[in-house]
């Protein structure tokens, strides 16, 4: 459904985009998780056709994209990153301007209007001008907005930054109705609980290329770490580099009173707890957490996504 083909962009000497390729399909959800200045918003502009790129091709529904006055943009809906509302007008008007811009009147713009207002549930706000809008409300409106013509890809650009958890979850309860209804989303965040949740693949971003590109089980096997072993102690202990030498323990760190060890296999985890109590450690609490995301990113860039 979207493809898009070795995108280049660069600002003078800065490659904001260097290479990326992309496949959509119908009914799916692609992630593009990857830190400020990844190259996230530029390459959404090339699919969205607000940025030439240097190099690459992009195609919906088979068609080559040709920009504005293309057929192919009335399939494309674009939630961009900063809020696109008029806040002097009501969130209607908002509605029927975005409508009215992809040829949208009358009955069918009315129809729409309300379609998309049910769906982001702001109905009973449709009066109000935007600015007495929460920030969360405003985001939803901006999502409705770009769903008026009701197009089969949508690309959203963080559409969930600066919005309070319940706000949030509306927005993924209607990212996922979408979905449900057999439409694309490429959907751009830095919020790897996110991506996990709602992509089907998920392609990682940094400095303008994908570094890796997988589902997410697929994405977590690149952690070098099977498990981390967090260990509560009563305590002192001082026997941190031979811990750190252990066979099968792949890192360690100390939050307080706490041991977090990153173990290659879950059969490591037995002899760990044998091998601290033997060595001295105090032991009040065990818990393990499985790897995230962020371990992969960490992992494949050495830096963290928050403040890569
Ligand atoms: N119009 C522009 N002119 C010059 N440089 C730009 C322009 N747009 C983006 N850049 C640069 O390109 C790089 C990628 O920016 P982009 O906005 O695509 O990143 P991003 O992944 O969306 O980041 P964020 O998570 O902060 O939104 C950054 O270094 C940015 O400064
Ligand atoms: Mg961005």
């Amino acid at each position: 459904m979207l493809v898009a083909r070795n995108l280049y962009k660069a600002y003078g000497p800065l490659q904001a985009v260097g290479g990326v390729s992309l496949d959509a399909g119908v009914g799916q959800v692609i992630g593009l998780l990857g830190p400020n200045g990844a190259g996230k918003t530029t390459t959404i502009g090339m699919l969205a056709g607000l940025v030439t790129p240097d190099q690459g091709e992009v195609r919906i529904a088979g068609k080559p994209f040709g920009g504005d006055t293309s057929e192919t943009k009335c399939l494309l809906g674009l939630v961009p990153q900063e809020l696109a509302l008029f806040d002097e007008l009501p969130a209607g008007a908002n509605l029927d301007l975005f409508g009215a811009l992809y040829g949208l009147n009358g009955k069918r713009l009315a129809m729409e209007r309300e379609r998309v207002f049910a769906l982001v549930g702001l109905a009973d706000r449709a009066k109000d001008k935007v600015d007495t809008f929460s920030g969360g409300m405003k985001r939803r409106l901006n999502l409705a907005a770009a769903l008026m013509h009701d197009p089969q890809v949508l690309l959203l650009d963080e559409p969930t930054v600066g919005v309070a958890p319940q706000s949030r979850n509306a927005i993924f309860d209607n990212l996922e109705a979408l979905k449900a209804a057999g439409k694309t989303l490429l959907y751009t965040t830095h919020y790897m609980e996110e991506a996990a949740r709602l992509c089907d693949r998920i392609a990682i971003m940094d400095h303008g290329k994908v570094i890796a590109e997988d589902t997410v089980s697929g994405l977590l096997r690149l952690a070098p770490v099977e498990s981390f072993v967090v260990i509560d102690l009563a305590g002192a202990f001082g026997r941190m580099a031979e811990l750190q030498e252990l066979d099968g323990v792949m890192e360690v760190s100390v939050s307080g009173a706490a041991l977090r060890v990153g173990v290659r296999g879950m059969e490591m985890v037995g002899p760990l707890l044998t091998w601290l109590a033997a060595n001295g450690a105090v032991v009040e609490h065990v818990r393990t957490e499985r790897p995230t995301l962020e371990t992969v990113f960490l992992h494949l860039t050495g830096r963290t996504l928050r403040d890569a």
